[in-house]
């Protein structure tokens, strides 16, 4: 077989696509999916199903220059507790369709820094959950904290209710990187804030690492991940940085000449990736390491790993719903999401005394269903088996065959009904998986994934 090199590959495979953290992927939302559509959604789990919980608080101390998420700055210790409010008001309205039956297995709070939520707020919340549905044992309580910015008495606070982890970003820890990125944060923060919620008895700990932001060189990643493993999170992902600046604004300040190009950005991926294994952690799907024992890695051995709007996860429950501005949530029928800015958020929940504040979703194909399990496996297990998935492996004849150049670039490997992703294959997962997303204007054929829309970030 020849050999393609790197630069034939990135020129190839480095459009931008989707993260395939959901299939249909939220682009393939539309306003033809309600309120009353999700109302009937919810009202439709089955009475013993256990369920998620994400709630979305969109507000950070300061803002980042090369966040892509929907943020701002809310200053008043008063909005930040109506926000709260509103939280546990549309919460409200969502048990009133479900029923206080449910157990709950996962409860998150994103952004955002949900941190800025008051503890009076943040009690609140908690107390209403544990109030209208039952927690099981070992239910994963998880907060994104900013180390710069976490309040007195918070790390305190989780470990009285219960909070199991946290997730915090740390990106890089270099000086002109952080500069460009707005983004000062010494080690010595996160140390204190990871020393802190350890001591309060949150055991669970995530760090949010990234590549290819302004300036940063292979030297600079490899050092940042040698200082953030001493800590010893139990988990780490390690993400593209995502130039979105058509989406947001803030990022028109990262001058493009700035950002590493795409073979530079493989090569600090595999710098990181290659640090990490040997600091002892295990790769998992496409962005994520974990310690051996964690359960991430046992889930993705015994290939019960999932992936959800907030990544990989070993959350089971069949249900994951989304409360606040923007919060998506995942029903085994469709996917809905909340209008996306705060003040429209209070409006639709002032204007109307029971309604829900979703704007659009999509209501899941029968053809979605199997490619949304075929895409899931891939990005989890990094192989899938049709014929021994329940998957026909005829009704994918067309999309195995677009896989022939990836298999030609030692990518893929096709065997029989089998198709497995080697570890050369890893760094394209996304590439990979667009094979099988029928929503895609153009199926592409492997070749053709490059030709991309702008709405999506870089694959690599
Ligand atoms: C929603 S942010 C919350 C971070 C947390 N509030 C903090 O201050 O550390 C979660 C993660 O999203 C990732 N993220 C945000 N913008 C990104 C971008 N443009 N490209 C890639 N990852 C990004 C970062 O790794 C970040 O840690």
């Amino acid at each position: 077989m020849a050999v393609t090199s790197v630069t034939e590959l990135i020129a190839r495979y480095s459009g931008n696509l989707p993260r395939y953290t959901s299939y249909p992927t939220a682009v393939s939302f539309t306003e033809a999916v309600g309120p009353d559509q999700a109302e009937v959604w919810l009202k439709q789990l089955p009475e013993a199903a256990p369920l998620s919980f994400y709630f979305h608080v969109p507000f950070c101390d300061e803002l980042c220059r090369f966040c892509g998420c929907n943020t701002s700055v809310m200053r008043q210790e008063s909005g930040r507790a109506a926000y709260g409010n509103l939280l546990t008001e549309e919460f409200s309205r969502i048990i009133a369709l479900v029923g206080t039956q449910h157990s709950v297995r996962h409860i998150q709070f994103g952004g955002g820094t949900p941190s800025t939520l008051p503890p009076a707020t943040l009690r609140l919340i908690m107390s209403d959950i544990l109030a209208s549905c039952r927690v099981e044992d070992g239910a994963e309580l998880s907060m994104e904290l900013d180390p710069r910015h976490v309040p007195q008495g918070y790390p305190a606070l989780l470990g009285e209710l219960g909070f199991t982890r946290i997730s915090i970003g740390v990106q890089d820890l270099n000086e002109k990187v952080q500069q460009a990125c707005g983004r000062i944060q010494s080690f010595e923060q996160t140390e204190a804030c990871v020393s802190a919620v350890r001591q309060a008895g949150v055991q669970g700990v995530n760090i949010d690492l990234i590549y290819g932001l302004p300036f940063q060189t292979q030297e600079g990643v490899a050092e940042t991940v040698r200082r953030i493993v001493t800590l010893r999170p139990d988990r780490l992902a390690v993400f593209g940085y995502a130039h979105v600046p058509w989406k947001q604004k803030r990022q028109t300040l990262i001058a493009e000449e700035s950002l590493p190009g795409a073979q530079e950005r493989l090569a600090q991926r595999a710098v990181m990736d290659e640090v990490l294994c040997e600091a002892g952690y295990v790769p998992v799907g496409l962005d994520h390491y974990a310690l051996p024992e964690d359960a991430l890695v046992k889930s993705a051995q015994s290939g019960t790993l999932r992936r959800n709007f907030q990544g990989y996860t070993v959350d089971s429950a069949e249900a994951l719903i989304g409360v606040g501005a923007s919060a998506i949530s995942m029903l085994p029928d469709g996917y809905v999401q909340n209008i996306t800015s705060a003040a429209a958020y209070a409006r639709a929940l002032s204007e109307n005394a029971t309604a829900l504040p979703v704007v659009r979703g999509v209501e899941r194909t029968s053809d979605d269903r199997l490619r949304g399990y075929l895409i899931e496996r891939l990005m989890c297990d990094m192989q899938v088996d049709l014929a021994t998935s329940g998957l026909n492996p005829e009704y994918f004849s067309a999309e195995v065959a677009a896989l022939a150049p990836m298999v030609k670039d030692g990518l893929v490997l096709c065997e029989g009904s089998m198709i497995q992703v080697t570890g050369k294959g890893r760094p394209f997962l996304r590439n990979i998986a667009a094979v099988f997303d029928a929503r895609r204007q153009n199926l592409p054929s492997a070749g053709a994934v490059q030709a991309s829309s702008p709405r999506f970030s870089y694959a690599i």
